[in-house]
């Protein structure tokens, strides 16, 4: 099982974008956690294409992004365009989402699929085995410094067992309320990624908070 750290750039200084990129550059992070949002699938708009750009020039690690948007298929190109290495939308946003999965890989990118607090697992059973990231999401979508919802626990260990159930090889990733309290159990359990924004942000120390996580 992979133990990779995806440090939510939402949560950093955009006043110092610069300086949080070559911080989570020069730390053990694996992954940068992009979060777009809409104002319309969640109560809340981040950034959009010209801030993903500033990451896409100064960022030397694979980046993640999330996309907390209504119909995602219209942008695809676009974010592949500006770097995107994998690519998550949610169940939830999408009518036809094995299409959407599809064209996400069509642009040479990984593509997953988030899930709400509130969605079961098993909505995913018939996508298994076309996915390469499942994202099972422990706040609602929207803001960062959350609390941790507990149940997600079970949801990780649900996903973990229907992946090795089908011979499905997809990572799952956890995003929200993630710290050095809960991260060891949500590995235990079968994730493979953990995003953490706050956690990392607002420690003092954010390069030993990416180390008290792995
Ligand atoms: C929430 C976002 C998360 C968020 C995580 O809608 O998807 O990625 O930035 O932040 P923390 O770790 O602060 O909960
Ligand atoms: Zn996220």
């Amino acid at each position: 099982m992979a133990r990779l750290i995806a440090p939510s750039v939402l949560s950093a200084d955009f006043g110092n974008l610069q300086r949080d990129i070559e911080m989570i550059n020069a730390s053990n992070a694996d992954w940068f956690h992009v979060d777009v949002m809409d104002g319309e699938f969640v109560p809340n708009i981040s950034f959009g294409f010209p801030v993903l750009k500033a990451l896409q020039k100064h960022a030397k690690k694979p980046l993640d992004v999330h996309l907390m948007i209504i119909q995602p298929d219209r942008y695809i190109q676009a974010f592949k365009e500006c770097g995107a290495d994998v690519l998550t939308v949610h169940y939830e946003a999408c009518t036809h989402l094995h299409r959407t999965i599809q064209a996400i890989k069509a642009e040479g990118m990984k593509a997953g699929v988030a899930l709400n607090p509130h969605t079961n697992v098993n909505v995913l059973e018939d996508i298994l085995m076309d996915v390469d990231l499942i994202l099972i999401m422990s706040v609602n979508p929207g803001f960062g410094g959350q609390k941790f919802i507990e149940r997600t626990l079970d949801k990780v260990k649900a996903v973990n067992q229907m992946r090795e159930r089908s011979g499905a090889s997809f990572l799952i990733e956890v995003d929200g309320g993630v710290s050095d309290l809960n991260a060891n159990k949500l590995f235990e359990a079968g994730a493979d990624v953990l995003v953490a924004g706050n956690y990392v942000f607002a420690h003092p120390n954010p390069m030993a908070a990416i180390d008290a996580i792995k």
